[in-house]
């Protein structure tokens, strides 16, 4: 291929279809929230100068129980699989429980708000969350025969089961592995196989707008495909939204199927000592999109991992204890374990957890359970807001609650958005942080500092204590602050919240995130490893990055990631189908949406049934987050004369945008054609 037809394949990115709006001014906290602080010091950042890294990090670690404490705060001798921590021996279960009792134990850790405004609300206090936590892993251990390093998959929905089936694993040292419970049971299977679970934990059934969902239905696909796939699932532990009563209509299978609920009675009162496990030992895998069709396993270390996000939850969460703190995330997502479970319950919060949709049964639910249990922190998605906001823009005005603290994550937020979140939900008294970073990160790269740094609508912020990012361009150098150029962010330094790996696979995790810009693959010194994180970004003359979007082959749909490849490999399931094309859409609540274009074997008549056929297909390999706005059935792809998709094209056709110079394509006229079916539906 010539240079000029490697640039020709470059992709259609979510960073070029970015909106690109202007600066903003800034918005500052306020006094009240200023003097109530936990992090009022602006030294902060120069403590977590990169003069002073790693022992920094020091600082996050102090704020947990070590059994042992460590020799070595960052050991590089695996460059770049970085071990924090080495020497020292935590338990994660201990340090979100345990530690607590003395002082706490009669506090609510979990209040467990189900869909249904007719059920009531949970409150699991931190004994209770004890007692139940132990006798589910003396269950883990003794029944289902789980042990230091296993790994067992959980496709568990948003109930307290889900960071009590957590917190069991980690006080056993078992790897946990949450799939989010929206995913299909195929989706399941392939995360089931990639980590060797033979043991399956799920739930029989929950509530979705208003519907009892069969959710055991699932793990019936899963342990299915698992098995074809060569992994057998011995046990599938089977939580009852009812306990005593089974919710779903799915038989259970004998011999492999079983209700927690009924084994659980032979486990009462029963105590584990939590395992002693090392700094860098595995505490969860998080599975994610990447560049290829398979989804990879993000393996997050115990001691790093939770220090990072036990410091940034004090200082960025601004969580204190007698605050009432709400993410809206799913837990099965990143921002679920860092900011739902282990962050918020290792420094003692009282931590919500939602089963259901934020708009149900109508638009004022949220600020009903905000009013009701006085939440003063709140977490959620441009993707929500934006969603809340149009169906109910002057709903919160309705109800007496007060936040001190919001949260939005995962995608850019439009500044218009970000100021309706402000005025309105916010009622101008809570601050705003605007966090960014990936489930590959496991905590904040960038936000500002709530007490210190002043918001700025639109901009993530500069990056977090210790955090050193750097935009650099396709030859490596750093784009100068302030010049309005965008690059490739990157983050110069490791931090203790990064994953270890890809479970199983290093070499790719070499490959994508670090191999780009390594000058020396030899290096055991981190400052030859900066960090590839796959976004573009800008950075203006006060240092504030502001977040364009993916660089790669992922998408980012109501602020969940999923690979293009995934959804393109889901589509060639269907028999007809020999091409597919992903390209991100603009979405005015998703934020992006998927548009699929595929192409049909010769000879078959491309129907609406076999479009809906395609789009059903998706939906059952993946799951509902992934399905196409609709399905584009083309007579060819436009393609470069080297036999590529050219993908870019078909983007700039679905955001009505400019295809920009084609000649060069060996199937110039196909474009036009495109072009016409799609902007005259
Ligand atoms: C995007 C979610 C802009 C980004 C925690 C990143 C954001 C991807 C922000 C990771 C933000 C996350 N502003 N974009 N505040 N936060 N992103 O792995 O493209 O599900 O690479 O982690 O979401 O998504 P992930």
């Amino acid at each position: 291929m010539t240079e000029k037809e490697k640039r020709e394949v470059v992709e259609t990115t979510e960073a070029q279809i970015a909106v690109h709006w202007q600066e903003e001014g800034y918005v500052n906290p306020s006094g009240k929230f200023v003097a109530q602080a936990n992090m009022t010091d602006d030294t902060i950042y120069e403590r977590f100068s990169l003069d002073n890294f790693p022992n920094c990090f020091k600082e996050y670690a102090d704020l947990l129980d070590w059994y042992e404490y460590w020799h070595t705060t960052l050991d590089t001798s695996d460059a770049p699989c970085w071990k924090w921590f080495a020497g020292g021996k935590i338990n994660a279960s201990y340090n979100c429980i345990d530690r607590h009792l003395a002082k706490n134990k009669n506090k609510t850790a979990i209040h467990f708000v189900p869909e249904l405004e007719s059920e009531k609300v949970e409150h699991v206090t931190y004994q209770e969350l004890f007692v139940r936590v132990n006798e589910f892993a003396a269950l883990l251990r003794d029944f289902a025969g789980l042990k230091r390093g296993d790994r067992v998959t959980l496709h568990l929905p948003m109930t307290a089961e889900l960071p009590i089936t957590m917190l069991a694993c980690a006080r056993l040292g078992v790897i946990h592995s949450e799939v989010f419970g929206g995913f299909s049971g195929n989706a399941c299977a392939d995360r089931i196989v990639d980590s060797q679970s033979r043991v399956l934990i799920t739930m029989d059934a929950y509530y979705r707008g208003g519907k009892l969902i069969d959710h055991k239905e699932k793990a019936d696909t899963a342990v299915g495909k698992a098995e074809e796939d060569g992994q057998k699932v011995d046990k599938v532990l089977v939580w009852q939204r009812y306990p005593g009563k089974y919710s779903a209509d799915t038989p259970m299978v004998e011999g492999r199927d079983y209700f927690v609920n009924d084994l659980l009675k032979d486990y009462y009162g029963v105590r584990v000592e939590p395992e002693r496990m090392n700094a860098e030992d595995p505490l969860f895998l998080m599975y994610t999109s990447g560049t290829t069709g398979k989804p990879k396993g993000c393996q997050h270390s115990t001691g790093g991992y939770l220090a990072y996000v036990t410091g940034t939850s004090k200082y960025v969460q601004d969580i204190h204890p007698e605050d009432v703190y709400w993410c809206m995330a799913d837990i099965g997502w990143i921002t679920g374990h860092s900011y739902i479970v282990y962050g918020p319950l290792a420094l003692c919060a009282s931590s919500v957890i939602y089963e259901g949709i934020p708009t149900y049964p109508d638009p004022g639910r949220c600020w009903r359970i905000a009013q009701d249990l006085d939440i003063n922190i709140f977490h959620t998605a441009p993707t929500a807001i934006r969603a809340l906001r149009k169906v109910g823009p002057d709903e919160p005005a309705k109800y007496n609650y007060h936040f001190k603290h919001m949260t939005t994550v995962g995608e850019p937020i439009e500044p218009e958005v970000w100021k309706w979140y402000y005025e309105v939900v916010g009622k101008k008294e809570a601050i705003i942080v605007d966090t960014w970073w990936q489930t590959e990160t496991g905590g904040f790269l960038c936000s500002t500092l709530p007490a210190i740094t002043p918001m700025k609508p639109g901009s993530a912020g500069p990056g977090m204590p210790g955090i050193h990012p750097v935009i650099l361009d396709d030859d490596g150098n750093p784009i100068p602050t302030g010049s309005g150029k965008a690059g490739n962010i990157c983050i110069q330094n490791p931090w203790p919240g990064g994953f270890q790996t890809i479970w199983g696979d290093r070499d790719r995790f070499v490959r994508q995130y670090y191999e780009r810009y390594c000058k020396d693959p030899k290096s055991k010194d981190w400052r030859d490893w900066p960090y590839l994180a796959g976004d573009a970004a800008v950075q203006a003359e006060d240092g504030y990055y502001r977040i364009l979007g993916r660089i790669d082959d992922v998408i980012n749909v109501s602020g969940h990631r999923l690979g293009t490849k995934e959804i393109e490999s889901a589509a060639l399931v269907v028999p007809e189908v020999v091409e597919a094309a992903v390209v991100p859409v603009k979405h005015d609540i998703k934020g992006i949406e998927p548009d699929l274009y595929v192409s049909l074997k010769p000879g078959v008549e491309g129907t609406e049934e076999l479009a809906q056929k395609v789009s059903q297909t998706i939906v059952s390999e993946i799951g509902a987050i992934a399905r196409p706005r609709k399905v584009w059935i083309v007579p060819d792809m436009p393609k470069t004369r080297s036999g590529k998709i050219m993908r870019r094209v078909l983007g700039a056709i679905s955001n009505n945008a400019d295809v920009g110079d084609v000649m060069t394509l060996a199937n110039p006229e196909i474009v036009e054609a495109i072009t016409k079916m799609v902007q005259e539906k």
